[in-house]
């Protein structure tokens, strides 16, 4: 089956500061009956609050597990439940329903709802519209482990894959029932990071991107250490960004307490050697490095194994400090290195110290931090630095930006992996 395609440029639109990435976009969510059905509600939040149109239409079972009145004051439209309902002008909300869409979204998907989708199956209003809609379809299964264990199941699940339906999850962990297995529905937050990655053009798809972010921490006995003010955004959101354009991303984590994006493999170290070796370790299978790291560049020569106490009258501590290995230089110097991408902070001559901090690292893009209130911002203004001299970027959201970089970096770093586009 082939589908018209829906994958447009990543226009996205601002409100209060933050971004909507949905905007303008229109999606049926469709509901079958389960308990994960409690976790539509904050799904279809998530989707407002993106800047989403979203029009429910729930299953008879469904509805037993929650109310179309709760859907429709989240939704803020009429929610629809039955093939015979009247409202629709031509008395067809299958085939309106379906064409106003840019995607639907069955969520959560039951057993025997899969089962319809697998064999064309249409017998109420929800399984009517996936038949005859003419836009993508995504599948978010929610069940008993044995129920997707079933061999029918995975025959099915299997056989709406090869139809080109995209499958979201399950999960793992403990179910409703009380036990324990495959099954369950992914978390909201996740489908819906799922959803706006759909909606990005795969421009690095079978690309794999290795990122450091955050800070390090170096420390000086077993309580105390040396850090810095970075808070792992810019890194944590350009990690979101590739993995949203269909790269394979890795991401190699200082000390900060954020949630790690969809679909990115994370691998959390403290010390700036920790994160060499861990960078080092994912080199080969790299295709881009984008060192987003605010790295410390010292450490103590010795780490006191106790707390340093205070004492009335003694010296104050005395601290010898050795170089952290340079990780971006390291891997730009490899013989057969990634695409490498670096970043500066400067609080001097941003445009001499980019040029000359280029070079010195051997890197083909450099980006530059503009001042140096960046750390913990939701905003960022950047410059770029190449062979072909500085290109200024307009301030913007740390996600929009990253999209944007992710952009300027695809266009720039060699192919090894598949077609550009869906
Ligand atoms: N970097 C790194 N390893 C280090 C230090 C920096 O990989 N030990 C990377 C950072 O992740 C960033 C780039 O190098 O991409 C530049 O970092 P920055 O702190 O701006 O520069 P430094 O190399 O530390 O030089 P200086 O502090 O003298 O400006």
């Amino acid at each position: 089956m082939t589908f018209k395609t829906r994958l447009l440029p990543g226009a996205v639109f601002f409100c209060d500061g933050g971004i909507l990435e949905l905007a303008g976009k229109h999606l049926v969510l469709g509901l079958t009956g389960g308990i994960a059905c409690y976790k539509i509600a904050e799904l279809t939040r998530l989707l407002i609050k993106a800047g989403a149109t979203v029009q429910i239409v729930m299953t008879e079972a469904a509805t037993q597990f929650i109310t179309p009145v709760t859907m429709q004051a989240l939704s803020g439209r009429p929610v629809y439940t039955s093939q015979w309902d009247a409202r629709m002008p031509n008395n067809m909300p299958h085939i309106d329903l379906s064409r106003e869409a840019d995607v639907i979204v069955i969520a959560p998907a039951s057993t025997d709802f899969i089962a319809k989708i697998a064999h064309g199956r249409c017998d109420d209003l929800l399984s009517t519209l996936v038949i005859a809609r003419d836009c993508p379809l995504l599948v978010v299964p929610a069940m008993n482990r044995q129920m997707w264990q079933n061999p029918a199941t995975q025959r099915n699940v299997a056989q709406i894959r090869a139809d080109g339906v995209e499958v979201l999850g399950p999960d793992s962990g403990s179910q409703a029932c009380g036990e324990v297995g495959d099954g369950r529905m992914i978390e909201p937050e996740a489908a819906f990071e799922a959803i706006c990655a759909f909606f990005q053009p795969k421009i690095m798809r079978g690309q794999r991107v290795l990122i450091t972010a955050g800070p390090t921490f170096e420390p000086l006995d077993p309580v105390r250490g040396i850090t810095n003010r970075s808070s792992g955004k810019m890194g944590f959101a350009l990690a979101r960004a590739a993995a949203q354009a269909g790269a394979d991303v890795h991401l190699v984590a200082g000390p900060v307490s954020l949630p790690t994006p969809w679909g990115v493999y994370r691998e959390d170290v403290q010390t700036a050697q920790q994160m060499h070796d861990a960078v080092m370790a994912a080199t080969p299978d790299a295709d881009v490095f984008i060192a987003v790291a605010a790295v410390a560049d010292w450490r103590v020569d010795h780490v006191s194994e106790h707390k340093i106490k205070k004492a009335a009258g003694q010296p104050l501590p005395a601290f010898n400090f050795v170089e952290n290995p340079d990780i971006l230089a390291t891997v730009a110097k490899l013989s057969n290195p990634p695409y490498c991408v670096g970043f500066a902070a400067e609080s001097g001559d941003l445009q001499l110290n980019g040029m000359e901090k280029r070079k010195r690292k051997g890197v083909p893009l450099l980006i530059g931090n503009i001042g140096q209130l960046t750390f913990g911002r939701d905003d960022n203004e950047v410059v770029l630095f190449d062979e072909s001299g500085t290109t200024p970027l307009p301030r913007a959201d740390k996600q929009e930006l990253a999209r944007t970089l992710i952009a300027e970096i695809a266009k720039r770093a060699p192919r090894t992996g598949g077609p550009l586009l869906s």
